[in-house]
């Protein structure tokens, strides 16, 4: 497969492992709402807010947008939209070093970009997927990059958003914008679907309706919907079949069975009965709810509930204009604090085709803080309990992003949208980061706590977040690919002398949960030889020099 190259690129493709982890600091005071509710608005640069939420969140976002700078050299927006903000600079020349000189306005943002998608792939689960939003000035880098990391087999679609206006751009007038659209892993993609009343149902239902297997006979349950039918029918139905009546006629109000029914009938007329009750069995174009009729293997007539599965027009018109996210900005904020923010209506669709009730978005390009509000309205209008995570690094991530969130949250009582008038409830934590776990010669810095340090732990040693319970159960964070993964530290065993509980002895052992399989130990010191730790199946690791730092 054909690669891009750029300068700089040897440098960054790595970088991202080279990034230290950091601590997240809650700020309570700018904090919003339910503080409690999962949502988190993360200040600070993206690539180091990353590698601090990673042992938190590593595989367990469903979605993730972006609308990255689009690098289109201007510098007069409110926000840096070309790559060479002091910081952005300063960056480039730790990490690419004696290159930086050369880099042309492409290289600095491929190398800007590389390790910052590198690690959100880390983020997402096994069905999630990625949505970026770009423009032509680095579309065709930017699949390219997107096709290194992700796969070329898990490219979804380059999606073309209608901007519904237009802006002169050379001999074209530009009114369109791309949404590069990638999968963890497209073979296991299900199809995508928009949200509807189902929202509520999180799983699919499958209902045995009809009693007992005998081929011909069918009974439908009180309250079960004929599409068009009414009174009582005791009849003949259907050309070729008689259905016979076994218990009772059928009778109806309003379309709906008032009284349970076996008939019997034979395989030719099975469609007719599912013609019957199928003005359910279709999918509207909004894709709502549909009860799915079918007969099983043994003949029982079952239904399921699922969403309209749908695919999606590649080509996303009639959505929501820029304009439109623009005088919602200026509604919420009172006056016009950022050009172009993406349209609510937009995020909303792009969340909706893909995630379920509980599910995790997070975007590391914050701005305005769109994502977040999408969430929001979508938890609001359907009672689902979807969670953010949006990262912003500028000056404004306070009176602009966490404030628009907070706004929305209590209510814009200027709003023309009767639900944003009143509020859209929810909350959400404004997370700082703090200092590094380790310091400069790779000590556990001292008021590191023990859960901070056992998600870290947990983390390095398996790829995968500690579990809820995991702190319950310490000093056993967990069991992951069949070995046990303990953490002696702070005086978890309630010792906290130099040699006390953080150091591995017979008598310490005695005093960990049990688990009968192979052990990794994490303490300051081993008192135990070799041959015992070997006959025990125990491996253990010193504190600190054996935790990965980055
Ligand atoms: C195009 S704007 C996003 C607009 C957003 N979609 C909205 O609707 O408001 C890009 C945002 O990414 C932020 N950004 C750029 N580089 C960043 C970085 N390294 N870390 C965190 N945020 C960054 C910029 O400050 C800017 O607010």
């Amino acid at each position: 497969m054909p690669t891009l190259e750029w300068i700089g690129k040897k440098a960054v493709l790595n970088h991202h492992k080279e990034v230290p982890f950091r601590l997240l600091k809650t700020n309570e005071e700018l904090s919003a709402g339910a503080p409690d509710c999962g949502n988190l608005l993360v200040q600070g640069d993206n690539l180091e807010a990353l590698k601090a939420l990673l042992p938190y969140y590593a595989g367990k976002v469903k979605c993730i947008y972006i609308d990255p700078p689009y690098n289109t050299g201007k510098s007069d927006w409110i926000y840096n939209d070309n790559v060479n903000s002091p910081e952005t600079k300063d960056w480039l020349h730790k990490v690419v070093k004696s290159e930086d000189e050369d880099l042309s306005r492409h290289d600095k943002w491929l190398c800007m970009m590389y390790p910052r998608i590198r690690l959100l792939k880390e983020f997402l689960s096994e069905e999630g997927i990625i949505f970026v939003s770009i423009d032509d000035n680095e579309v065709s880098n930017l699949n390219q990059i997107m096709s290194d990391i992700f796969g070329e087999k898990n490219f979804l679609a380059n999606l073309i958003w209608d901007l519904g206006t237009g802006t002169a751009a050379g001999h074209f007038t530009r009114s369109h914008e791309y949404i590069l659209t990638y999968a963890k892993n497209k073979s296991i993609l299900r199809n995508f679907s928009y949200i509807g009343d189902e929202d509520k149902i999180s799983e699919r239902a499958v209902k045995k309706i009809s009693k007992g297997n005998p081929a011909s006979q069918i009974t439908f349950p009180v309250g079960m919907e004929f599409e068009g039918k009414d009174a009582t029918f005791n009849g003949v139905y259907g050309n070729s079949e008689k259905i016979r009546i076994m218990d009772s006629e059928m009778k109806f109000v309003d379309g709906k069975l008032i009284n349970e029914v076996t008939i019997e009938a034979g395989w030719a007329m099975r469609n007719q009965i599912l013609s019957w009750i199928s003005g359910q069995d279709t999918i509207d174009s909004k894709g709502q709810i549909v009860t799915k009729f079918f007969f099983d293997k043994k003949g029982v007539l079952q239904y399921e509930k699922i969403r309209g599965f749908i695919n999606p027009q590649s080509v996303i018109r009639g959505i929501a204009s820029t304009r439109k996210g623009s005088a919602l900005l200026e509604e919420i904020m009172g006056e016009r604090k950022m050009e172009f923010p993406k349209p609510v209506e937009l995020i909303s669709y792009l969340i909706s085709l893909i995630t379920t009730p509980e599910s995790i978005i997070l975007d590391s390009f914050a701005g305005s803080g769109t994502t977040a509000h999408a969430v929001l309205s979508l938890n609001n209008k359907y009672g689902s309990n979807r969670k953010f995570i949006v990262i912003e690094c500028e000056d404004y991530v306070n009176t602009l992003t966490a404030e628009r969130i907070r706004r929305v949250i209590k209510g814009v009582i200027n709003s023309k949208d009767p639900q944003l008038k009143v509020g859209l409830g929810g909350g959400f934590r404004y997370v700082e980061l703090g200092p590094t776990l380790f310091d400069a010669e790779g000590r556990i810095r001292p008021e590191i706590t023990y859960a901070e340090l056992a998600h870290h732990i947990h983390f390095t040693e398996t790829g995968e977040p500690l579990s809820e319970t995991g702190l319950s159960t310490a000093p056993l964070l967990g069991i992951s690919k069949g070995s046990a993964i303990y953490l002696l530290y702070n005086g978890i065993l309630k010792d906290k002398r130099a040699n006390g509980g953080n150091v591995l002895t017979k008598a310490i052992l005695e005093r960990l949960p049990v688990f009968d399989g192979p052990k990794i130990i994490y303490g300051t010191a081993c008192r135990l030889g070799q041959k015992f730790l070997n006959e025990r199946g125990i491996t253990f690791r010193q504190i600190p020099y054996e935790i990965k730092v980055s």
